[in-house]
């Protein structure tokens, strides 16, 4: 097993296949009355979030208490970090205080490889700037599976803010290693030129999603990431949804067995129409019960094995 999970890049489809499995097993788990396992008892797990998050630092936060682990939750706001202590420092301080892994979102991409190098436990990217978010791409894959079965070969539409999502970036990565035909929609503005030649594979690009539709098995709408932006990508809210929204009648001309994916949170509205994320075809509520299991089995093959 990988010592960190820094990219679905460190990921072969035989390592990623088999935390899919191991997740479908702890799954089971959550069907019980007591949830909890005793695998990583005495370990402790810091959750580490240079920026907001809901459901991933929970999600985290679950993983590893089902598996009792101590739990420390960090978050940059209120922290040392307001008076200037760099990541460095702040790593050196979790080290002291032995974390056996360390969860970290960061604004900066990159910023968990850095991480890695200066502590000696386990790193799990949970998202760092527009680069990549490792776990979520799994647990995606976990979903769309669980859904329909064998990854290769699914048509997978990736639609929206491609170019400031770190979602998007670990999933065209994973996906490609498990088989899966990608192709990435949304304006042009927003779509990384040259994005094909640099990640090759099967990966293809369109600007017009009503094309993409009819040929699609699973459409994973991107959230408009406005806090990342620092000029107009497009004329107006408005427009983005008319152009690239998923909407009632949108959502009528995929096939009958598609699935509607999004990581959340959405933007009800722009990106998803709210009847598009309620239906039964959406997996919004799915993705994150899947994240749970997944992030246990993620912990549990990296730290399980490693008696420190
Ligand atoms: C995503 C993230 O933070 O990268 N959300 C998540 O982890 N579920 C996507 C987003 O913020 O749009």
């Amino acid at each position: 097993m990988i010592r960190h999970l820094l990219s679905a890049a460190d990921l072969d489809a035989q390592t990623a296949t088999g935390i899919l499995d191991t997740a479908a097993e702890l799954a089971s788990l959550s069907g019980r009355e007591v949830k909890k396992l005793p695998t990583l008892r005495g370990r402790t797990v810091v959750n580490l979030f240079y920026e907001d998050s809901t459901r991933t630092r929970m999600s985290f936060e679950a993983a590893a208490k089902r598996l009792s682990a101590d739990v420390i939750n960090f978050s940059a706001r209120g922290s040392s970090v307001s008076k200037g202590e760099s990541l460095k420092d702040t790593a050196l301080t979790l080290q002291a205080m032995g974390a056996d892994a360390v969860i970290v979102r960061h604004w900066a991409s990159g910023a968990p490889h850095r991480l890695a190098s200066w502590i000696d436990g386990h790193v799990i990217n949970a998202g760092d700037g527009t680069h990549e978010h490792p776990t979520q791409a799994l647990l995606d894959a976990y979903t769309m599976r669980e859904r329909l079965g064998c990854l290769a070969g699914l048509q997978v539409a990736i639609v929206g803010d491609v170019l400031h999502s770190r979602v998007a970036g670990s999933n065209v990565r994973l996906l490609a290693a498990l088989g899966a035909r990608v192709t990435l929609v949304g304006p042009p503005t927003l779509i990384p030129l040259g994005i094909t030649q640099a990640l090759g594979g099967d990966l293809r690009t369109s600007y017009d999603l009503d094309a993409v539709l009819p040929d699609t098995d699973v459409v994973m709408m991107l959230r408009v990431q406005r806090e990342r932006m620092t000029k107009a990508f497009f004329p107006s809210p408005r427009e983005y949804a008319r152009a690239y929204g998923l909407d009632g009648a949108r959502m009528r001309r995929l096939p009958e067995h598609a699935i509607i994916m999004h990581p959340g949170p959405m933007n009800r509205g722009m990106e998803i129409a709210p009847e598009v994320a309620d239906s039964a075809r959406s997996t919004v509520v799915e993705q994150v019960t899947n994240g749970v299991s997944v992030r246990m089995a993620v912990l549990y093959l990296l730290l399980g094995g490693s008696a420190k």
